[in-house]
């Protein structure tokens, strides 16, 4: 009797290992590396390395261990990393053809869908972006009511920060600050600064690209059949579209009613009126989902970014009071304190020129940039990458590589200056990427940078908070953004 049991449950044993064993020689086939695949750590069976985290310092710590060029894998999602310099520019500049589309990744399919232009590909995306572009560059007279309407918002946000007593933490002001710009140019209007229904927008916006880089919201990139039904930052990430994208339709709905196709306003006039010529051409995306997912693009891609780097400036210019100094003495002595900053000043002010783009280049807001996908079977720093692999260019290991630039971890101007105090240009500036699918608000966020950051210094002293205790360590995600402070803003 006993021997029976035994030998039954012998068998269910027997029975279960040779399924474990079946179940993983399927997996080591399934997921063989083609040869000359870029190494990487040892992934776990079945799961891969789902448990590495995909912040910038894990991924340059992996890199130093494995190479440049490098590769990880989620359930049978393989992903090569590639950092430095000299293969970054040759994947987006040498080899642009290569790496222009972008893979699905199920966090942001779910809602992106393919649509609008940052996770689109193909005949869709080629129109998207290049109606985009237009529509971004040309709307209203041009650059000149670009600029205009950054130098309004300057003076919003300076009343803001005067009406302030004591110290206070600046980062929603400059988010919708930021995000005013884009407003006026998708919608035709801004929202003020205490509109509860606008800061909640902007509230979920900044939440969901926290959550949006934690390691377990990854988990349901490797298993997304299995996690949609379980809880975690994933559902929350959802939700938080569903009540944003619930915002950008409202919006839609009040354009659409007193839409003149003869007089389109901003983006979205002139989308409706695309819409109208692109009815016979269905491929190219021309309609309200589109719509609303690039509209939703522009506002993810572009406040979030634009506004963490100027939170970056402050709180350099507060830890580095000489530099401040030295930025405010430029501006008192080319533009004075009688008007406001413009674009013109820029080629008079070398070293402010040169702390904005230190900002950015030490701030490395946007450190592992968007993931990209081989469109072709290609060989980078002498490894295969077959076609439909993610490949992410990891832009901070270009920021702050060891071979482009003097002092990489520490805040310093002169990168940007030479030896008469002039400014230059430098090849591994890359914080906005390069190649086809660079960032396309580059122009406009070089131009709120330039005049949100000197009008700021210009109107005030930034000191921190008593007691506040400022740290250059970011808070990783996917962005990069400083940690929560406050600051006492003085009127000069
Ligand atoms: C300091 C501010 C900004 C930084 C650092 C930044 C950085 C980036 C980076 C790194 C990419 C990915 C490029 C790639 O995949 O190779 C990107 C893409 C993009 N950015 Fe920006 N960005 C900024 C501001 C803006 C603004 C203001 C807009 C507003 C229109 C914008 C719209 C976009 C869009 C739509 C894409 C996707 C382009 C495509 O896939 O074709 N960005 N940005």
């Amino acid at each position: 009797m006993i021997f029976d049991y035994i030998l039954e449950y012998l068998n269910l044993q027997s029975c279960l290992i040779g399924i474990f064993i079946f179940l993983l020689l399927i997996d080591i086939i399934k997921n063989k590396n083609p040869s000359n695949f870029p190494p990487g750590p040892m992934p776990l069976p079945f799961v891969g390395n789902v448990f590495t985290e995909l912040d910038f310092k894990t991924i340059d710590k992996l890199a130093e261990e494995y190479g440049e060029v490098f590769s990880l894998r989620w359930g049978s999602e393989k992903a090569v990393f590639i950092s430095g310099y000299k293969l970054v520019k040759e994947a987006l500049v040498t080899q642009l053809d290569n790496f222009t589309e972008r893979p699905v990744v199920p966090l942001f399919h779910k809602v992106f869908k393919g649509l609008g232009v940052a996770l689109s590909n193909g005949y869709l995306w080629k129109n998207q972006r290049k109606f985009a572009i237009t529509h971004l560059r040309y709307i209203g007279e041009g650059k000149k009511s670009l600029e205009l309407s950054i130098q309004q918002e300057s003076n919003f946000l300076c009343d803001a920060f005067k009406a302030e007593q004591g110290p206070f933490d600046p980062q929603f002001y400059l988010y919708n600050a930021v995000s005013n710009i884009i407003s006026a140019l998708v919608f035709g209007h801004r929202f003020e600064y205490h509109d509860e229904k606008f800061l909640n927008v902007l509230r979920l916006e900044a939440e969901t690209v926290i959550l949006s880089g934690s390691t377990k919201a990854q988990l349901y990139n490797a298993f997304p059949r299995l996690f949609e039904y379980l809880p975690g930052p994933h559902q929350k990430m959802f939700s938080n579209y569903a009540k944003i994208l619930d915002f950008l339709r409202d919006e839609l709905r009040k354009h659409k009613e007193d839409w003149d196709p003869s007089d389109p306003r901003d983006f979205i006039d002139n989308y409706l009126v695309e819409m109208e010529k692109k009815k016979s051409d269905p491929e190219a995306g021309f309609n309200l989902e589109t719509l609303l997912i690039a509209m939703l693009d522009m506002f993810e891609a572009g406040t979030e970014t634009a506004s963490t780097t100027i939170r970056w400036g402050l709180l350099c210019m507060m830890k580095y009071p000489d530099i401040q100094k030295k930025v405010q003495d430029e501006i008192d002595r080319v533009i004075g304190q009688s008007r406001q900053p413009s674009m013109a000043d820029k080629p008079n002010m070398p070293y402010t020129d040169a702390v904005v783009h230190e900002i950015q280049r030490f701030g490395n807001a946007v450190p592992l940039g968007f993931p990209k996908m081989a469109c072709k079977d290609t060989t980078l720093g002498g490894y295969f990458i077959p076609k439909g692999t993610s490949v992410t260019t990891n832009l901070s290991s270009v920021l702050k590589d060891k071979t482009m630039w003097e002092t990489p971890e520490k805040f310093n101007p002169g990168h940007f200056l030479d030896d008469q105090g002039q400014f230059i240009k430098k090849d591994a500036f890359l914080p906005f990427s390069a190649g086809r699918r660079a960032c396309l608000g580059e122009q406009l966020a070089r131009m709120e940078l330039f005049l949100f950051f000197t009008f700021l210094l210009q109107r005030f002293t930034f000191s921190p908070g008593p007691e506040e205790k400022l740290s250059l360590d970011g808070q990783l995600g996917f962005t990069y953004a400083p940690q929560p402070f406050r600051m006492v803003a003085v009127l000069r």
